[in-house]
Protein backbone atom coordinates (compact mmCIF):
# COMPACT_ATOMS: atom_id res chain seq x y z
CA UNK A 1 0.00 0.00 0.00
CA UNK A 2 2.70 2.24 0.54
CA UNK A 3 4.00 1.45 -2.99
CA UNK A 4 1.17 2.15 -4.11
CA UNK A 5 0.95 5.18 -2.35
CA UNK A 6 4.73 6.45 -3.53
CA UNK A 7 3.40 5.81 -7.46
CA UNK A 8 0.41 7.81 -7.50
CA UNK A 9 2.13 10.38 -5.12
CA UNK A 10 4.98 10.71 -8.35
CA UNK A 11 2.31 10.12 -11.28
CA UNK A 12 0.47 13.24 -10.07
CA UNK A 13 3.34 15.26 -9.37
CA UNK A 14 4.31 14.76 -12.99
CA UNK A 15 0.86 15.43 -14.28
CA UNK A 16 1.27 18.80 -12.48
CA UNK A 17 4.73 19.23 -13.71
CA UNK A 18 3.34 19.67 -17.73
CA UNK A 19 0.22 20.60 -16.97
CA UNK A 20 -0.30 24.20 -19.03
CA UNK A 21 -3.78 26.06 -18.46
CA UNK A 22 -5.55 26.33 -14.76
CA UNK A 23 -8.33 23.45 -16.33
CA UNK A 24 -5.56 20.76 -16.65
CA UNK A 25 -4.58 21.53 -13.31
CA UNK A 26 -7.96 21.14 -11.96
CA UNK A 27 -8.44 17.86 -13.91
CA UNK A 28 -5.67 16.53 -12.13
CA UNK A 29 -6.63 17.58 -8.40
CA UNK A 30 -10.69 15.88 -9.09
CA UNK A 31 -8.68 13.30 -10.96
CA UNK A 32 -6.15 12.54 -7.68
CA UNK A 33 -7.81 14.21 -4.69
CA UNK A 34 -11.70 14.01 -5.42
CA UNK A 35 -13.62 11.76 -3.80
CA UNK A 36 -13.59 9.35 -6.56
CA UNK A 37 -9.54 9.57 -6.80
CA UNK A 38 -7.14 6.62 -6.49
CA UNK A 39 -5.75 8.00 -3.02
CA UNK A 40 -9.61 8.12 -1.65
CA UNK A 41 -10.13 4.28 -2.79
CA UNK A 42 -6.82 3.50 -0.87
CA UNK A 43 -7.58 4.57 2.23
CA UNK A 44 -10.95 3.18 2.29
CA UNK A 45 -9.06 -0.01 2.17
CA UNK A 46 -6.98 0.50 5.40
CA UNK A 47 -9.56 -1.44 7.38
CA UNK A 48 -7.84 -4.27 6.39
CA UNK A 49 -4.77 -3.13 7.76
CA UNK A 50 -3.00 -4.59 11.11
CA UNK A 51 -3.61 -1.28 13.77
CA UNK A 52 0.14 -1.10 13.61
CA UNK A 53 0.28 -0.19 9.98
CA UNK A 54 -3.09 1.81 9.78
CA UNK A 55 -1.19 5.14 11.53
CA UNK A 56 2.08 4.77 9.17
CA UNK A 57 -0.26 4.69 6.14
CA UNK A 58 -2.87 7.15 7.22
CA UNK A 59 -0.22 9.48 7.58
CA UNK A 60 1.69 9.09 4.93
CA UNK A 61 -1.46 9.23 2.46
CA UNK A 62 -1.92 12.72 4.55
CA UNK A 63 1.41 13.85 3.04
CA UNK A 64 0.66 12.62 -0.22
CA UNK A 65 -2.29 14.38 -0.42
CA UNK A 66 -0.66 17.61 1.06
CA UNK A 67 2.32 17.36 -1.10
CA UNK A 68 -0.25 16.88 -4.27
CA UNK A 69 -2.17 19.68 -3.55
CA UNK A 70 0.70 21.34 -2.09
CA UNK A 71 2.69 20.96 -5.72
CA UNK A 72 -0.90 22.43 -7.39
CA UNK A 73 -0.98 25.42 -5.66
CA UNK A 74 2.63 26.89 -6.55
CA UNK A 75 1.55 25.41 -9.90
CA UNK A 76 -1.36 27.55 -10.38
CA UNK A 77 0.48 30.42 -9.02
CA UNK A 78 2.90 30.42 -11.74
CA UNK A 79 0.44 29.84 -14.52
CA UNK A 80 -1.69 32.53 -13.21
CA UNK A 81 1.43 35.12 -13.12
CA UNK A 82 2.31 34.03 -16.56
CA UNK A 83 -1.05 34.98 -17.63
CA UNK A 84 -1.41 38.05 -16.21
CA UNK A 85 2.25 39.14 -17.31
CA UNK A 86 0.82 38.13 -20.84
CA UNK A 87 -2.58 40.02 -20.46
CA UNK A 88 -0.03 43.16 -19.12
CA UNK A 89 1.85 42.93 -22.50
CA UNK A 90 -1.03 42.86 -25.02
CA UNK A 91 -2.26 45.75 -23.15
CA UNK A 92 0.65 47.64 -22.92
CA UNK A 93 -0.66 51.49 -24.14
CA UNK A 94 1.88 53.76 -25.82
CA UNK A 95 1.75 56.91 -24.15
CA UNK A 96 3.93 58.40 -26.39
CA UNK A 97 1.96 58.04 -29.64
CA UNK A 98 0.52 60.54 -31.24
CA UNK A 99 -3.47 61.14 -30.77
CA UNK A 100 -5.84 60.22 -33.12
CA UNK A 101 -6.43 63.54 -35.19
CA UNK A 102 -10.37 64.67 -34.61
CA UNK A 103 -12.28 65.57 -38.06
CA UNK A 104 -13.39 68.90 -37.54
CA UNK A 105 -16.23 69.52 -39.71
CA UNK A 106 -17.51 73.14 -41.33
CA UNK A 107 -20.41 74.46 -43.14
CA UNK A 108 -21.23 73.73 -46.99
CA UNK A 109 -19.18 75.69 -49.05
CA UNK A 110 -22.65 76.51 -50.69
CA UNK A 111 -24.21 77.39 -47.46
CA UNK A 112 -21.32 79.81 -46.90
CA UNK A 113 -21.98 81.77 -50.06
CA UNK A 114 -25.50 81.82 -48.74
CA UNK A 115 -24.76 83.15 -45.87
CA UNK A 116 -22.46 86.01 -47.16
CA UNK A 117 -25.36 86.93 -49.51
CA UNK A 118 -27.63 87.50 -47.07
CA UNK A 119 -25.38 89.10 -45.31
CA UNK A 120 -24.94 91.62 -47.89
CA UNK A 121 -28.42 91.89 -48.69
CA UNK A 122 -29.63 92.20 -44.59
CA UNK A 123 -27.12 94.79 -44.61
CA UNK A 124 -29.07 96.78 -48.10
CA UNK A 125 -32.77 96.04 -45.78
CA UNK A 126 -33.82 93.19 -47.41
CA UNK A 127 -35.52 90.16 -45.24
CA UNK A 128 -34.60 86.82 -45.69
CA UNK A 129 -37.78 84.58 -46.70
CA UNK A 130 -38.31 80.99 -47.47
CA UNK A 131 -41.13 79.52 -49.83
CA UNK A 132 -42.19 75.92 -50.53
CA UNK A 133 -40.60 73.56 -52.56
CA UNK A 134 -43.02 71.42 -53.87
CA UNK A 135 -44.71 74.35 -55.80
CA UNK A 136 -47.89 74.66 -56.72
CA UNK A 137 -48.29 75.65 -60.86
CA UNK A 138 -49.89 79.14 -60.18
CA UNK A 139 -46.81 80.43 -58.06
CA UNK A 140 -44.25 78.62 -59.97
CA UNK A 141 -45.80 79.95 -63.28
CA UNK A 142 -49.01 81.52 -63.87
CA UNK A 143 -48.48 84.24 -61.04
CA UNK A 144 -45.24 85.02 -63.00
CA UNK A 145 -47.30 85.65 -66.07
CA UNK A 146 -46.44 82.38 -67.47
CA UNK A 147 -49.83 81.47 -68.39
CA UNK A 148 -50.54 77.57 -69.35
CA UNK A 149 -49.37 77.34 -72.93
CA UNK A 150 -47.06 79.98 -72.43
CA UNK A 151 -44.17 79.10 -74.92
CA UNK A 152 -41.51 80.48 -72.21
CA UNK A 153 -42.37 77.19 -70.12
CA UNK A 154 -40.26 75.05 -71.67
CA UNK A 155 -37.04 77.43 -70.73
CA UNK A 156 -37.63 75.21 -67.75
CA UNK A 157 -38.11 71.77 -67.98
CA UNK A 158 -39.94 71.10 -64.86
CA UNK A 159 -40.63 67.53 -62.42
CA UNK A 160 -44.30 67.55 -62.08
CA UNK A 161 -46.14 65.80 -59.31
CA UNK A 162 -49.45 66.36 -60.40
CA UNK A 163 -51.16 68.45 -62.86
CA UNK A 164 -51.05 71.12 -60.72
CA UNK A 165 -47.81 70.71 -58.45
CA UNK A 166 -44.45 70.38 -59.54
CA UNK A 167 -41.16 70.77 -57.54
CA UNK A 168 -39.71 74.46 -58.27
CA UNK A 169 -38.28 75.60 -61.03
CA UNK A 170 -36.68 78.26 -59.70
CA UNK A 171 -37.20 80.91 -56.50
CA UNK A 172 -39.15 83.64 -58.06
CA UNK A 173 -42.78 82.40 -56.79
CA UNK A 174 -41.67 83.50 -53.72
CA UNK A 175 -42.00 86.79 -55.20
CA UNK A 176 -45.42 86.24 -56.08
CA UNK A 177 -45.86 84.60 -52.57
CA UNK A 178 -44.69 87.50 -50.31
CA UNK A 179 -46.74 90.10 -52.58
CA UNK A 180 -49.69 88.26 -52.68
CA UNK A 181 -49.55 87.37 -49.13
CA UNK A 182 -49.60 90.88 -47.60
CA UNK A 183 -52.71 92.47 -46.37
CA UNK A 184 -51.89 95.94 -46.82
CA UNK A 185 -49.84 96.62 -50.17
CA UNK A 186 -46.51 98.53 -49.18
CA UNK A 187 -42.78 98.48 -50.23
CA UNK A 188 -41.36 94.67 -50.10
CA UNK A 189 -37.92 94.27 -49.97
CA UNK A 190 -36.83 90.74 -49.63
CA UNK A 191 -34.47 87.81 -50.79
CA UNK A 192 -35.34 84.05 -50.95
CA UNK A 193 -32.56 81.01 -51.07
CA UNK A 194 -33.83 77.78 -51.57
CA UNK A 195 -33.61 74.72 -53.23
CA UNK A 196 -34.79 74.66 -56.94
CA UNK A 197 -35.37 71.36 -59.49
CA UNK A 198 -34.92 71.38 -63.57
CA UNK A 199 -35.35 68.51 -65.41
CA UNK A 200 -31.61 69.08 -66.67
CA UNK A 201 -28.96 66.03 -67.78
CA UNK A 202 -26.17 66.66 -65.12
CA UNK A 203 -23.14 68.00 -66.38
CA UNK A 204 -20.40 70.65 -65.75
CA UNK A 205 -22.15 73.15 -65.73
CA UNK A 206 -26.00 71.44 -64.97
CA UNK A 207 -27.54 69.89 -61.94
CA UNK A 208 -31.53 68.63 -62.05
CA UNK A 209 -30.94 70.14 -58.48
CA UNK A 210 -29.24 73.68 -57.23
CA UNK A 211 -29.95 76.30 -55.52
CA UNK A 212 -30.93 79.71 -56.04
CA UNK A 213 -31.51 83.21 -54.34
CA UNK A 214 -34.39 85.59 -55.41
CA UNK A 215 -34.72 89.20 -54.97
CA UNK A 216 -37.47 91.32 -55.13
CA UNK A 217 -37.56 95.28 -54.02
CA UNK A 218 -41.08 96.80 -54.89
CA UNK A 219 -41.86 100.34 -54.03
CA UNK A 220 -42.75 103.66 -55.40
CA UNK A 221 -40.06 104.74 -58.09
CA UNK A 222 -38.13 102.01 -57.83
CA UNK A 223 -35.77 102.40 -61.24
CA UNK A 224 -33.75 100.17 -63.16
CA UNK A 225 -30.31 102.21 -61.66
CA UNK A 226 -31.50 100.83 -58.36
CA UNK A 227 -31.37 97.69 -60.10
CA UNK A 228 -27.76 98.52 -61.62
CA UNK A 229 -26.71 100.19 -58.35
CA UNK A 230 -27.46 97.15 -56.28
CA UNK A 231 -26.13 94.70 -58.47
CA UNK A 232 -22.94 96.43 -58.70
CA UNK A 233 -22.29 96.29 -55.26
CA UNK A 234 -23.04 92.66 -55.08
CA UNK A 235 -20.67 91.90 -57.89
CA UNK A 236 -18.35 93.52 -55.94
CA UNK A 237 -18.89 92.34 -52.57
CA UNK A 238 -18.56 88.80 -53.52
CA UNK A 239 -15.59 89.03 -55.78
CA UNK A 240 -13.83 91.88 -55.12
CA UNK A 241 -14.04 96.02 -56.07
CA UNK A 242 -12.16 95.21 -59.38
CA UNK A 243 -14.65 92.42 -61.12
CA UNK A 244 -16.43 93.59 -63.84
CA UNK A 245 -19.45 92.73 -64.68
CA UNK A 246 -22.00 93.21 -67.35
CA UNK A 247 -25.79 93.59 -68.24
CA UNK A 248 -27.29 91.86 -71.35
CA UNK A 249 -30.98 92.22 -72.71
CA UNK A 250 -32.93 89.37 -72.56
CA UNK A 251 -36.19 88.20 -71.87
CA UNK A 252 -38.03 86.63 -68.41
CA UNK A 253 -42.45 86.89 -68.66
CA UNK A 254 -42.30 88.56 -64.96
CA UNK A 255 -39.62 91.20 -65.43
CA UNK A 256 -39.99 94.01 -68.50
CA UNK A 257 -37.52 94.88 -69.57
CA UNK A 258 -35.02 92.19 -68.63
CA UNK A 259 -31.47 91.55 -68.28
CA UNK A 260 -29.15 88.85 -67.39
CA UNK A 261 -25.79 90.05 -65.50
CA UNK A 262 -22.27 88.33 -66.38
CA UNK A 263 -19.08 88.58 -64.80
CA UNK A 264 -15.62 87.74 -65.93
CA UNK A 265 -14.53 84.60 -65.36
CA UNK A 266 -12.23 84.18 -62.65
CA UNK A 267 -10.72 80.77 -63.36
CA UNK A 268 -9.54 82.29 -67.10
CA UNK A 269 -9.23 86.12 -66.41
CA UNK A 270 -11.33 86.52 -69.88
CA UNK A 271 -9.03 83.58 -71.69
CA UNK A 272 -12.28 81.25 -72.19
CA UNK A 273 -12.26 77.95 -70.39
CA UNK A 274 -14.72 75.08 -69.51
CA UNK A 275 -15.96 76.81 -66.93
CA UNK A 276 -17.21 80.23 -69.26
CA UNK A 277 -17.79 77.55 -71.97
CA UNK A 278 -14.85 80.04 -73.86
CA UNK A 279 -16.75 82.85 -73.60
CA UNK A 280 -14.16 85.25 -70.65
CA UNK A 281 -18.36 85.79 -69.02
CA UNK A 282 -20.01 84.00 -66.74
CA UNK A 283 -23.72 84.60 -66.87
CA UNK A 284 -24.84 85.14 -63.29
CA UNK A 285 -27.73 85.93 -62.70
CA UNK A 286 -31.13 86.89 -64.19
CA UNK A 287 -32.31 90.48 -63.50
CA UNK A 288 -35.29 93.11 -64.45
CA UNK A 289 -38.15 95.31 -63.82
CA UNK A 290 -41.08 93.87 -62.20
CA UNK A 291 -43.53 93.00 -64.86
CA UNK A 292 -46.64 95.01 -64.42
CA UNK A 293 -49.03 92.50 -65.19
CA UNK A 294 -47.46 90.58 -61.98
CA UNK A 295 -47.53 93.48 -59.76
CA UNK A 296 -50.94 93.65 -61.16
CA UNK A 297 -51.91 90.31 -59.95
CA UNK A 298 -50.58 90.37 -56.68
CA UNK A 299 -52.64 93.08 -55.61
CA UNK A 300 -50.24 96.05 -56.64
CA UNK A 301 -51.24 98.86 -58.50
CA UNK A 302 -48.65 98.82 -61.32
CA UNK A 303 -49.91 102.94 -61.46
CA UNK A 304 -48.29 103.75 -58.07
CA UNK A 305 -45.65 100.68 -57.22
CA UNK A 306 -42.77 99.20 -59.54
CA UNK A 307 -40.13 97.17 -58.59
CA UNK A 308 -36.61 95.36 -59.39
CA UNK A 309 -36.33 91.29 -59.03
CA UNK A 310 -33.26 88.88 -59.51
CA UNK A 311 -32.81 85.49 -59.11
CA UNK A 312 -29.23 84.20 -58.94
CA UNK A 313 -27.29 80.70 -58.42
CA UNK A 314 -25.10 80.79 -55.50
CA UNK A 315 -23.18 77.20 -57.45
CA UNK A 316 -21.95 79.65 -60.04
CA UNK A 317 -20.48 82.51 -57.31
CA UNK A 318 -19.08 79.77 -55.64
CA UNK A 319 -17.13 78.01 -58.86
CA UNK A 320 -16.69 81.48 -60.27
CA UNK A 321 -15.34 82.91 -56.67
CA UNK A 322 -13.15 79.58 -56.24
CA UNK A 323 -12.33 78.42 -59.55
CA UNK A 324 -14.24 75.48 -58.65
CA UNK A 325 -14.71 73.19 -62.05
CA UNK A 326 -17.83 71.08 -61.48
CA UNK A 327 -20.81 71.83 -60.28
CA UNK A 328 -21.49 68.20 -59.65
CA UNK A 329 -18.46 68.68 -56.72
CA UNK A 330 -21.04 70.40 -54.50
CA UNK A 331 -23.23 67.51 -54.39
CA UNK A 332 -21.23 64.27 -54.82
CA UNK A 333 -20.10 65.89 -51.30
CA UNK A 334 -16.42 64.36 -51.33
CA UNK A 335 -14.71 65.25 -48.48
CA UNK A 336 -11.29 65.89 -49.69
CA UNK A 337 -13.35 69.00 -51.86
CA UNK A 338 -15.23 70.35 -49.22
CA UNK A 339 -12.25 70.29 -46.43
CA UNK A 340 -10.66 72.50 -48.69
CA UNK A 341 -13.26 75.21 -48.06
CA UNK A 342 -13.65 75.22 -44.50
CA UNK A 343 -10.83 78.00 -43.77
CA UNK A 344 -12.35 80.25 -46.75
N1 LIG B 1 -36.27 82.75 -62.26
C1 LIG B 1 -35.24 82.94 -63.26
C2 LIG B 1 -34.58 81.64 -63.59
O1 LIG B 1 -34.65 80.73 -62.82
C3 LIG B 1 -34.21 83.87 -62.75
C4 LIG B 1 -34.74 85.25 -62.67
C5 LIG B 1 -34.63 86.11 -63.72
C6 LIG B 1 -35.35 85.68 -61.52
C7 LIG B 1 -35.11 87.39 -63.69
C8 LIG B 1 -35.84 86.97 -61.46
C9 LIG B 1 -35.71 87.82 -62.55
O2 LIG B 1 -36.44 87.44 -60.38
O3 LIG B 1 -36.18 89.09 -62.46
O4 LIG B 1 -34.00 81.51 -64.62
Amino acid sequence: MKEQLQVLEQEALTKVEIAQSLQELQDVRVAYLGKKGPITEVLRGMGKLSPEERPIIGELANKVRGNISEAIDSKKATIEAAQLEKQLENEQIDVTLPGRPVNVGGPHLLTKIVEEIEDLFIGLGFEVREGPEVETDYYNFEALNLPKGHPARDMQDSFYITEDLLLRTHTSPVQARTMNGMEKKQPVKMICPGKVFRRDTDDATHSHQFTQIEGLYVDKNVRMSDLKGVLDRFAKHMFGEDREIRLRPSFFPFTEPSVEMDISCKVCHGEGCNVCKRTGWIEILGAGMVHPRVLEMAGFDPKVYSGFAFGMGPERIAMLKYGVDDIRHFYTNDVRFLKQYHQA
